[in-house]
């Protein structure tokens, strides 16, 4: 029975527990460039203890930005700044990874605390969204998107595979593909953005294509021996929930048969009328059912916040990792205070010895 603090060896990967960073926007860039803040902020996170630490959700071309402070790895500037973060990492002991995106009809919004909401169509700092269709999101996010062509379909799956390549080259060890949460993946799978007629909507296998062929083309340039994985929404809470899980396990199964390695498992966000359960560890039921059903290993995140917590997901075989990102918000040495918690032996050793020597001795 494997412990939140086992080691995990997937592929040429081995991950020192269990423990991961899940991706989360800082909305800090310029330009889609690291700079000071990711220079600090993700080896912080790596030295705290996570044995993967996945880079926010990394644009593939300017328009597929969630917001102008979002990241990008659409030209070599980017990818250049990005060596040295992925190198501090390695050297905390965890193993980079990354989450590439685009922000289909999200795209063009303002940062979270200016307003979360979408820059207006008279503001320069923004720019046109696209999406499978032209249908806005609605709430706070109103702008109708343009209806990409098949050109544009080609284009972006392009886009992906050479920013796969970038993060390759910069040094990332674990790909994550970004099929959730409504943005431009998502969005071809859910019924809710995606009113396509041509060979990229209506039915289930329609609508998968363009997740399967992103897929299988960055498949292509990712080495094989390191893990490909990719955060899904396998669920909206929109009503339609059966049918949107049994469906979505079937796309999972065909992602599988074209090289994904690992799912992440989450939400669709489709729709601002979404009835979602909120509390601790909710998905993990859901995440659970996915491994049994497509045989394929599983986490996923969404208030798993005790370290007891995450050890008996662990435990039950609900989960091969455990993702947590405001915990680690809060406090970048989250894994240690789960040590503490679950009387792990050493706990200081989660840490470095600047810090961990120190704390070993004294407590
Ligand atoms: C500040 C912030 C930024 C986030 N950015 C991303 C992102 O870039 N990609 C993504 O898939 N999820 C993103 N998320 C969702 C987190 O990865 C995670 O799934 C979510 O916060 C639930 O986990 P938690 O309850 O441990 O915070 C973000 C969450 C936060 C709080």
């Amino acid at each position: 029975m494997p412990t939140l603090f086992d080691t995990y060896t997937f592929k040429d990967i081995t991950l020192r527990n269990r423990i991961v960073v899940g991706p989360m926007c800082q909305y800090t860039a310029q330009e889609g460039v690291p700079n000071d803040w990711h220079n600090v902020h993700y080896p912080t996170l790596a030295r705290g203890g996570a044995a993967l630490v996945v880079v926010e959700a990394t644009a593939v071309s300017p328009e597929g930005r969630i917001t102008p402070g979002c990241l990008g790895l659409w030209n070599d500037e980017q990818a250049a700044a990005f060596a040295p973060i992925t190198a501090a990492i390695s050297k905390a002991g965890a193993v980079p990874g990354i989450q590439l995106a685009h922000a289909g009809r999200k795209a063009s919004a303002h940062v979270p605390w200016e307003g979360d909401d979408h820059i207006p169509e008279s503001d320069p700092a923004g720019w046109q969204p696209i999406a499978p269709s032209p249908v806005a999101f609605g709430a706070n996010l109103p702008r109708v998107p343009t209806e990409m062509t098949l050109d544009d379909i080609a284009r972006v799956k392009a886009d992906f595979v050479r920013a796969a390549e970038r993060a390759r080259d910069a040094g990332f060890k674990w790909l994550m593909l970004h099929f959730a949460h409504g943005y431009l993946a998502q969005s071809f799978w859910s019924t809710h953005s995606n009113k396509r007629t041509d060979q990229y909507g209506g039915s289930a296998e329609n609508r998968g294509r363009f997740l399967l062929e992103t897929l299988e083309a960055v498949r292509a340039v990712w080495p094989e021996n390191l893990p490909l994985s990719a955060r899904f929404g396998v669920i909206e809470f929109d009503g339609q929930d059966e049918q949107t899980l049994a469906e979505s396990i079937t796309l999972v199964q065909k992602m599988k048969g074209v090289g994904l390695d690992f799912l992440d498992v989450s939400i669709g966000f489709s729709t601002p009328t979404a009835n979602i359960p909120w509390g601790a560890g909710f998905m993990a039921p859901y995440a659970q059912r996915v491994k049994q059903e497509a045989a394929l290993p599983v986490t996923t995140s969404w208030y798993i916040s005790e370290g007891r917590q995450a050890d008996a997901l662990i435990r039950t075989g609900a989960l091969d990792l455990a993702t947590l990102g405001r915990p680690f918000l809060a406090n970048p040495h989250w894994p240690y205070e789960a040590a503490r918690a679950l009387h792990v032996k050493d706990a200081g050793k989660v840490l470095p010895p600047s810090y961990g020597w120190w704390l070993a001795r004294y407590q």
